[in-house]
């Protein structure tokens, strides 16, 4: 007997020495601080503390309530999106507390309007760019080097237009006349661009990376934190207010030549296909931009009609694992372009011969 009782003691001490216990195994205490002018950052601030578990040590606060960040082992900065960065008052933040955050684990979030980060916006006055969720973190990722998050998210989010001040009323207005593919939002009260797994998904890193536990299995169960009756129009109760940005496309009108396709696999074999479809055909491929995530490339070739530009982005999303995405813009008019044209239909051919995803 006495054995056997010493037996399961000493099984009792194993289990808590080396099982995780929730925030008792981690132990770490994290602040989520979030920036939000209409909301949907705060209502993301608190759906990824209860994705990370009340059990779990996490203060969330608004900006200006936070005096110190001393107490904690970990930040997470959630900012809305404004002129394709987080706001003034989120740079202002990190520039504060700059060397503490170098210290310790950070992660980033964003809520925005665009969530596809295969993005490129070309509006005038601006360089053709890569745009959408986490690529909105380039710059204070360049502007703020030494703050080096384990996670980051770009989420989506929700826009309520009648209750926009006129200042951001008339912004948003003018962002949809200078859309050459279209505002999602236009005819809309409330538009909605957030991917829930997105913000599961964020949550998860965080649990993993920073607080060594696994994955949630019942996030879905959390979803009410975004989920609200209120309809997409007052007017026509036929309208979404969520309409997903579809991943097979392909569309020709006299400002851009747009496709978009995916296949199954990871970035490496994005980018590899974009590379041996370029050598084939002739174009010379100049890397833009670089990330874990995605690549934009420029496809240069020289036609009868003058050396032409493909904007070529492939990109894994977090909602999709499994598969790599890809979209091709070329901003020419479309009877210089003819030629063009051809070559990118051999690009959507090699993916679609890749193996094709049910949509
Ligand atoms: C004036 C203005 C500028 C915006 N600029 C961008 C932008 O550059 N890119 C983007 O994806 N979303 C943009 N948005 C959308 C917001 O980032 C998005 O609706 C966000 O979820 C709002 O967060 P909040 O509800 O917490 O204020 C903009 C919205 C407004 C009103």
């Amino acid at each position: 007997m006495k054995s056997n009782a010493r037996k399961v003691l000493g099984i009792c001490l194993l289990f808590f020495l080396f099982v995780p216990q929730g925030a008792g195994a981690a132990g770490k205490k994290g602040l989520l601080v979030h920036n939000s002018v209409y909301g949907s950052t705060i209502e993301t601030a608190y759906w990824v503390k209860a994705l990370i578990g009340y059990e779990n040590k996490l203060d969330v606060m608004a900006l200006p309530q936070v005096i110190t960040i001393e107490p904690y082992d970990y930040v997470i900065i959630g900012s809305l999106t404004r002129d394709e960065k987080p706001t003034e008052d989120v740079y202002a933040f990190v520039e504060r507390f700059r060397k503490e955050l170098s210290q310790k684990q950070v992660c980033y979030y964003l809520t925005c309007g665009d969530t596809d980060e295969t993005m490129i916006l070309n509006i005038p006055g601006k360089k053709a760019h890569l745009i959408g969720g986490r690529n909105y973190l380039f710059d204070i990722l360049e502007t703020i080097p030494e703050v080096k998050p384990v996670v980051i998210g770009g989420f989506g989010g929700r826009q309520v237009m009648p209750t926009l001040n006129t200042s951001d009323s008339f912004r948003v207005w003018l962002v949809g006349k200078l859309a050459k593919e279209g505002a999602a939002w236009e005819g809309l009260d409330i538009w909605e661009s957030l991917v829930p797994q997105r913000v599961e998904a964020f949550a998860n890193e965080v649990r993993g990376k920073i607080l060594g536990l696994g994955p949630r299995e019942d996030a879905e169960q959390f979803r009410h934190f975004w989920q609200t009756l209120q309809p997409a129009s007052l007017d026509d109760p036929a309208k979404k207010k969520y309409n997903p940005r579809k991943y097979t496309e392909h569309h020709s009108t006299d400002k851009i030549l747009y496709v978009r396709s995916r296949m199954p696999g990871d970035l490496a074999a994005g980018k590899a296909l974009i590379e041996t479809w370029s050598k084939v055909h002739g174009f010379s491929l100049k890397e833009q931009k670089s990330t874990f995530y995605n690549t934009y490339y420029h496809a240069v070739k020289k036609y009868d009609a003058g050396e032409l530009a493909l904007h070529v982005v492939a990109a894994t999303l977090p909602e999709d694992p499994g598969n790599v995405h890809f979209s091709f813009r070329n901003y020419d008019k479309p009877d210089k372009r003819e030629k063009l044209e051809k070559d990118l239909q051999k690009a959507r051919e090699r993916i679609n011969a890749s193996g094709t995803v049910a949509e």
